[in-house]
């Protein structure tokens, strides 16, 4: 693998001020590229780049995603991350709740695309990548809200690939398992005993262990890179072998 593989290359990343976000930005900028952090709650260090935006307010995308380009003179990556969580059966959830999730998870990866697409049609290594999730693939227990956003996702993702591809623009999704970021960890803090959670959590995978930030990172910067020019409209699992390794439980 080439070490710079994102040389002169401007990436844009959304939620990339926390956990698989940070991570990732972190790698394109250790890889050559400029990168541009947009959040919510942006605060990063030196060379990554702050932008405050809230995905679900398209004004304040196209302000900083205009404010983007001005800065570095174009946008070759975009990495569609921004994402929040929601628990429970579909009895649980109200309509401000569905519509809350389905607005950060779905809606705000087509406003940054969009927002972003003038200038990914003028680069020669335009890629997007868009943070999915197994909740995408197989069934998981009390995420329907959650699970309904990523199915979404996963389905937006080959639709934008079909559209955009004869423009250059490759378009792709990871698929992580859990993964132990600050998302997780405050998950973990409200469960009633934390350390059987992830045990329980550990035992799910089965590589035995969590996701970490920096491998989903690095696949994501896999479907980003202009060395993966033949890869669009596919959907890599990053999952500890959750979604297609059945391993026979351990027993004590
Ligand atoms: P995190 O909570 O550590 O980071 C998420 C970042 O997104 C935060 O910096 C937050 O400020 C930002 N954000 C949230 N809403 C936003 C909005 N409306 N506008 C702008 N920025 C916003 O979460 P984590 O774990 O790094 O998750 C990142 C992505 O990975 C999400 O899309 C999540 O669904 C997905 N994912 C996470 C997994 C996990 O186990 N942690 C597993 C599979 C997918």
């Amino acid at each position: 693998m080439n070490a710079r593989d994102f040389e002169g290359l401007v990436a844009v990343v959304t939620g990339g001020a926390s956990g698989i976000g940070l991570a990732t930005a972190r790698e394109l900028a250790a890889r050559g590229a400029r990168v541009a952090v947009l959040d919510r709650n942006a605060d990063v260090e030196a060379p990554l780049e702050a932008y405050t935006a809230d995905v679900t307010d398209r004004a304040s995308v196209d302000a900083a995603i205009a404010a983007v380009a001005e800065r570095f003179g174009g946008i070759d990556i975009v990495v569609n991350n921004a994402g929040i969580g929601a628990i429970g059966s579909v009895a649980d959830n109200d309509d401000d709740e569905w519509a809350r999730v389905l607005d950060v998870n779905v809606i705000g990866m087509a406003r940054v695309s969009a927002a972003t697409l003038p200038w990914l049609r003028r680069s020669q290594a335009a890629a997007i990548v868009n943070t999915c999730s197994i909740a995408a693939l197989a069934g998981l227990p009390d995420r329907a809200l959650y699970s309904a956003s990523k199915g979404a996702v996963l389905a937006l993702t080959r639709a934008m690939a079909t559209d955009h591809v004869r423009e250059g623009i490759r378009v792709n999704c990871v698929c992580p398992g859990t993964a132990a970021t600050p998302w997780v960890e405050r998950l973990l803090s409200q469960a009633d005993d934390p350390a059987a959670e992830l045990a329980a959590l550990n035992a799910r995978q089965a590589i035995g262990r969590l996701v970490t930030a920096e491998e989903i990172a690095r696949s994501i910067a896999y479907l980003a890179s202009p060395l993966s020019g033949s890869t669009t409209g596919s959907a890599l699992e990053v999952d500890g072998g959750f979604t297609n390794a059945r391993v026979r439980p351990l027993t004590s």
